[in-house]
């Protein structure tokens, strides 16, 4: 199964979200089994490293960006993922929009799982600096699409 998470720049949120995932995949022996990478909307930030904020977070969280580069998300992916999870109401519509037919479903708000917290979007830190605001609504929502992706497993 491949989960890919997706924002406007794949520097702050997304990649973030990748690195927390991948963390969880870790400790739950599910590496073999699933695969998680990052995407852009826009390819504003095309080719650059995760930003300094979002690479602060994750070190202090002890984890690692794995030597991710922004990349935008393409037609193929939408084939490729099983599951692409946007974190605002912006990524949802540009998603949306550029998925190709019969691959709609696939495409998932990421707190489409968390209770009490649906249609709420993940905080951007590009404009507030808020990097800790970010991790915290991301460590709350990623452990339901943890066990939706279980569930999914054969
Ligand atoms: P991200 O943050 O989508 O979480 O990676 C942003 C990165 C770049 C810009 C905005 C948000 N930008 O306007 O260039």
């Amino acid at each position: 199964m491949k989960v890919i998470f997706v924002c406007l720049g794949n520097i702050c949120r997304s990649p973030m979200a990748e690195a927390m995932f991948y963390q969880l995949l870790v400790t739950n022996h599910l590496t073999d089994q699933v695969s998680v990478s990052s995407r852009a909307t826009s390819s504003e930030e095309e080719g650059n490293r995760p930003h300094p904020g979002t690479r602060q977070i994750l070190e202090e969280h002890h984890l690692d960006d794995r030597g991710h580069r922004s990349t935008p998300i393409k037609r193929q992916d939408f084939y490729d993922a099983d599951l692409i999870i946007g974190m605002d109401a912006m990524n949802m519509r540009h998603l949306r929009t550029i998925a190709p037919k019969g691959e709609q479903d696939k495409v998932r708000a990421i707190n489409d799982l968390t209770p009490g917290h649906q249609g709420e979007p993940i905080p951007d830190p590009w404009y507030t600096l808020r990097f800790d605001d970010t991790y915290n609504s991301l460590k709350r929502s990623l452990p339901y699409w943890l066990d939706y992706v279980k569930e999914r497993l054969d």
